[in-house]
């Protein structure tokens, strides 16, 4: 039951988490690079970006733990749907949520908000890039669905 409800979000929330950082990034990209001044509405975008992952991260850790694809065997790493949950997934997600959290945190503190708004961008990109390819994509055959 808990399994299910999780599952579930966990799945369409990447969807929802997609679309927000398409948002997230064109509004960083008009800021940092294209002289736009709509400072306010990036960074509220930045931070929904960043809650939006970390409760990604959140219901993924549970996930973990009470997912049948996550089996902790030496066995698992010879089959690559056990091996991509057990390693792959959780690694490379944890290494773009740490991206995109230092993003956000290097571009409050900027002195300077246009140079804050660039990295950003930048650790926003990356993060963006490396969930996509980390995403079990259903032509990827890791028994995962599109929503
Ligand atoms: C394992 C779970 C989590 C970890 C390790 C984590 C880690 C962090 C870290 C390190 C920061 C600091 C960023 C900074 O320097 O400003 C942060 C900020 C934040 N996180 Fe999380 N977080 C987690 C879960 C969540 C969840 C579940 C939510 C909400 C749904 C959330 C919402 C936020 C918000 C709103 C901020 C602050 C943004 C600001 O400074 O304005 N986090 N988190
Ligand atoms: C932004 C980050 C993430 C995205 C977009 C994401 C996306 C997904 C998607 C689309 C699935 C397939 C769901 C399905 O259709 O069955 C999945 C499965 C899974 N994810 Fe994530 N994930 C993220 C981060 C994480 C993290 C950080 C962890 C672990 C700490 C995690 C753990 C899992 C587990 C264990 C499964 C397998 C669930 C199952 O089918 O039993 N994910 N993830």
């Amino acid at each position: 039951m808990l399994y299910n409800i999780l599952n579930h979000s966990h799945s369409g929330l990447r969807w929802v988490l997609i679309l927000v950082f398409i948002l997230s990034l064109t509004g960083l990209y008009r800021v940092a690079f294209a002289n736009k001044k709509c400072y306010s509405a990036v960074k509220r975008l930045g931070l929904i970006t960043l809650i939006t992952v970390h409760l990604q991260l959140i219901i993924g850790l549970i996930l973990y733990f009470i997912s049948p694809l996550v089996i902790f065997s030496s066995s698992s790493m010879k089959d690559s749907v056990l091996r991509f949950y057990l390693v792959e997934h959780i690694s490379l997600m944890v290494i773009a949520i740490v991206l995109i959290t230092v993003g956000y945190s290097l571009s409050k503190k900027a002195e300077d908000e246009i140079k804050g708004f660039r990295k950003q961008f930048w650790y926003y990109l990356i993060g963006f890039l490396l969930i996509i390819v980390s995403i079990p994509w259903p032509f990827r055959n890791l028994g995962a669905a599109w929503f």
